[in-house]
């Protein structure tokens, strides 16, 4: 799948703006403030129905406005049919495809995927667990509804439990209520972990297929790191992954033994929201031991893993490049686009124009200015 067009209504700067896009490597410069990152995070929208750049989507409209639009038409078999995303302060958020309204926004999972990569995730690796959590997050949220679903639902009971926790008190009631979140907990939450068990390894191979150009000699590898004692099997998620149901009963006995602690505290203690991910560089944790251009390169490698696992099954990915070139130096730099280039569709914006020599004809470039774009 790739996309032809994209179209932004009072969405951030662009009043109105209708573009066209290459199949390959589009290269988006301009000043500093001129719109360039806007464009990716529209087409953010088109495939997970949010900004990735993090914002609300109330911020995310011109200034003024109520609302704003986000339409594209993407490729798929040589087939083209039209996403339209519609959003304003007194409804909400509306999507349609080829004019039929999606019952939930969670249907929009595989119509476009797509991999973000800014310049604060060259810190993915050294930061805190909940930035690896959401890179496994949006991973798998493009590639498996159920996982959505599970995580979404996850989150919304983790909510309910803790303000159960924290109303706690020591009767049969309270008691009562707790439990009633735990089942829930643990049959959302299960799912979740088991799902990532699974998805880690092949992540991980992914990941280390970019091995050499991370650094030669250099192998990198992720391993799952549950809050949940999973027992010596898939000790560290290293091991063999576990289904669904054992990992609840070993989900079930974790917040057993430390339901007085969450009591006490007043709230949950274990599970997917308190997981993370150990990225290793030659068989150390990276957070620990990385040098600066170490976590910079294992964040490339990561991302790249994760365009070729969302790309896996071949349905294609487009892969968003926010101003990442002036974290490189010109080897890497030059290295990167022609990775990207091989995941089909490419977005990539920088405040410099692309190198001449760089992926020459086969390069559409853009020129951004104050909310015009222009094709060179
Ligand atoms: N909701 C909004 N309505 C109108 N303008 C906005 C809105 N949000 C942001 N802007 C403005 O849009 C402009 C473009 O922002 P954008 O982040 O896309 O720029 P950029 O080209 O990526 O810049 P940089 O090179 O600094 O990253 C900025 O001047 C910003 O102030
Ligand atoms: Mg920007």
């Amino acid at each position: 799948m790739w996309l032809r067009a994209l179209r932004l209504e009072n969405f951030r700067n662009y009043e109105s703006l209708e573009l066209e896009l290459a199949q390959g490597l589009n290269f988006f410069s301009g000043p500093n403030g001129s719109g360039k990152t806007g464009i990716l995070e529209g087409v953010s929208y088109l495939a997970v129905a949010r900004s990735l750049r993090g914002s609300n989507d109330g911020d995310v409209g011109r200034w003024g406005e109520g609302g704003f639009g986000v339409g594209g038409d993407v490729i798929t078999g040589g087939l083209s049919s039209t996403v339209v995303l519609r959003f304003s302060k007194s409804v909400g958020k509306e999507v349609t495809v080829d004019g039929e309204p999606l019952a939930k926004l969670s249907d929009l999972v595989g119509v476009l995927r797509v991999a973000w990569f800014c310049p604060e995730d060259t810190w993915l690796t050294k930061g805190q667990p909940a930035a690896r959590r959401k890179l496994i997050d949006l991973t798998l949220c493009q590639l498996d509804p159920v996982y959505l679903s599970s995580l979404t639902g996850y989150r919304r009971t983790l909510r309910q439990r803790n303000e159960a926790l924290l109303a706690w008190t020591p009767d049969e009631e309270s008691d009562r209520i707790v439990e009633v979140w735990t089942e829930r907990l643990v049959e959302y939450g299960s799912t979740v972990v088991a799902k990532r068990l699974e998805f880690v390894p092949r992540f991980s191979e992914a990941v280390s297929q970019y091995q050499s150009f991370v650094a030669a000699g250099d192998t990198l590898s992720l391993r799952y790191r549950s809050s949940v004692p999973l027992g010596d099997d898939a000790k560290d998620g290293g091991g063999r992954s576990l289904e669904q149901d054992e990992v609840a009963e070993m989900y079930h006995a974790a917040l057993e033994k430390r339901s007085e602690d969450e009591r006490r505290r007043g709230f949950t203690l274990v599970g997917p929201h308190r997981d993370d991910l150990d990225v290793r560089l030659n068989g150390r944790v990276l957070r620990t031991f990385g040098s600066q251009g170490q976590h910079r390169t294992a964040a490339i490698a990561l991302k790249l893993g994760e365009a070729a696992v969302l790309d896996a099954d071949g349905q294609g990915v487009i892969v968003l490049l926010d101003d990442i070139l002036s974290e490189l130096d010109d080897e890497r730099a030059g290295a990167l686009i022609d990775l990207v280039g091989g995941h089909g569709q490419a977005l990539m914006t920088s405040t410099r124009p692309i190198g001449d020599g760089a992926g020459d004809e086969a390069v559409a470039r853009f020129v951004v200015e104050a909310g015009k774009v222009e094709r060179q």
